[in-house]
């Protein structure tokens, strides 16, 4: 019996991991992501190797996270209940899928992660890893020990000489907190009475508007299919991509969101999110998209985009109906190219100009003001409207 343990070397998975070796009597195999959450990994490695582990994963995944799905998901201008960037929930399948990689290939029948039984991660962590291997096993220790207090997690840490430490960067954070390369979330203690406005000093990621610069930040992004390929025309990665917009959206306040949410297993939660990439890449894209794409293929894509955010949120990115949905939107995408300048201030992130030197559907010479050369004939409107109101003056006719 062998299981692979999602472990991050914090407080939390650090006891599971000992819980599992003591209550299932099983080896565990430890997996660690580098997603960007900007902690570093050799901690866990060093924790793992004390607690007895000899098979221990430890995955640069910065850039397929990015290149394989926060890219492709914000092609679709993703955002659920219209707030909220999906920054936590666009991770989850990449850990589950990972999991089970490393499931097959260290013979392990199941695996184990440290979402709570009250949360979406679990749900995520779990439709993926059955969408990718129905027969595999799946441990959830919150949804079966009885340490469900901060309290009772600590006396057992204590008690099997888990070092209880602080976050590596030395500061102590009374929030649940997740971040990778789109977003840092924060959940719990006192934000859970939504009427209180949290302390400034919970922000990590950027400053507040008021203390942005008072000069504005020009910036060029450049979109090949659908993607920023470039920043101020130097070409990047992906994971390059979102880590400088990350750097420059944080330092001029943009962003911060703070949000109640309907959690997929039914009760609402409130969280904070810093997302300062990502904002900028929402807007950039539908800007880039206003000159390139069809008005109809526009509002289709619109339309289906609460159905796609949905999915994601809700556990759902391996199923065959967000793979249909991803390939309609990809379709679209072979014509969003060409450069974006925007400007961001104060927490503000504003466009600018928009140019596409070979999809441009945007034709001057028929939305001119001034006289045009003949492509658009005002006659015509004429005949338009009279048809387009032909029931309307039915209808006004029976009331009258
Ligand atoms: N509420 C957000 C979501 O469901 C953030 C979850 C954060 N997860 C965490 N383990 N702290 O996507
Ligand atoms: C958790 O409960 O593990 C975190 C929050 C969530 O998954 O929604």
């Amino acid at each position: 019996k062998k299981v692979v343990l999602a472990y991050s070397g914090g407080l939390d998975t650090s006891v599971i991991l000992k819980w599992l070796q003591e209550e299932y009597g099983c080896e565990v195999v430890t997996f660690t992501a580098d997603i960007g959450q900007g902690e570093e990994l050799e901690p866990a490695r060093a924790k793992a190797t004390a607690a007895g582990i000899k098979e221990i994963y430890i995955d640069d995944l910065r850039e397929e996270f990015v290149r394989d799905f926060v890219f492709p998901m914000f092609r679709a201008n993703a955002i659920y209940e219209g707030e909220y960037l999906l920054g936590t929930s666009i991770a989850r399948p990449l850990i589950a899928k990972r999991l089970i990689e490393i499931a097959a290939e260290t013979g392990a029948d199941a695996i184990s992660h440290g979402a709570t039984g009250k949360g979406n991660d679990q749900v995520r962590f779990e439709l993926g890893a059955y969408a990718l291997n129905p027969e595999i096993k799946i441990i959830a220790p919150w949804r079966e020990w009885d340490l469900l207090s901060r309290e009772k997690l600590m006396t057992y840490a204590e008690q099997h000489g888990i070092a209880v430490e602080m976050k590596r960067d030395g500061t102590k954070s009374p929030y649940s907190m997740d971040a990778n390369l789109l977003h840092i979330s924060y959940e719990g203690y006192d934000l859970e009475d939504p009427w209180v406005e949290p302390g400034q000093d919970m922000w990590r990621w950027s400053v507040s508007p008021e203390q942005a610069p008072d000069t504005p930040r020009t910036l060029e992004l450049t979109y090949a299919q659908g993607d920023i390929v470039a920043i101020d025309g130097k070409a990047m990665s992906p994971a390059e991509v979102l880590a400088e917009l990350n750097r420059i959206g944080g330092e001029h306040g943009i962003g911060r969101a703070d949000i109640v949410e309907n959690r997929y297993v039914g009760m609402k939660s409130r969280g904070c999110y810093e997302t300062p990439g990502g904002t900028i890449m929402l807007k950039a894209h539908r800007a880039i998209e206003s000159l390139t794409l069809d008005r109809e293929a526009a509002h289709l894509k619109d339309e289906l985009m609460p159905r796609y955010a949905s999915l994601i949120y809700n556990g759902y990115w391996f199923s065959p109906e967000r793979e249909m949905l991803q390939a309609a939107i990809d379709k679209t995408q072979t014509v969003v190219n060409g450069v974006v300048r925007l400007k961001l201030y104060k927490g503000n992130v504003m466009v600018a100009g928009r140019k596409s030197e070979t999809n441009s559907l945007f034709d001057s010479s028929i939305a001119t003001f001034e006289e045009d050369a003949g492509a658009y004939d005002q006659k015509d409107a004429t005949g338009f409207i009279r048809l387009n109101a032909l029931r309307l003056r039915v209808q006004g006719r029976m009331k009258k």
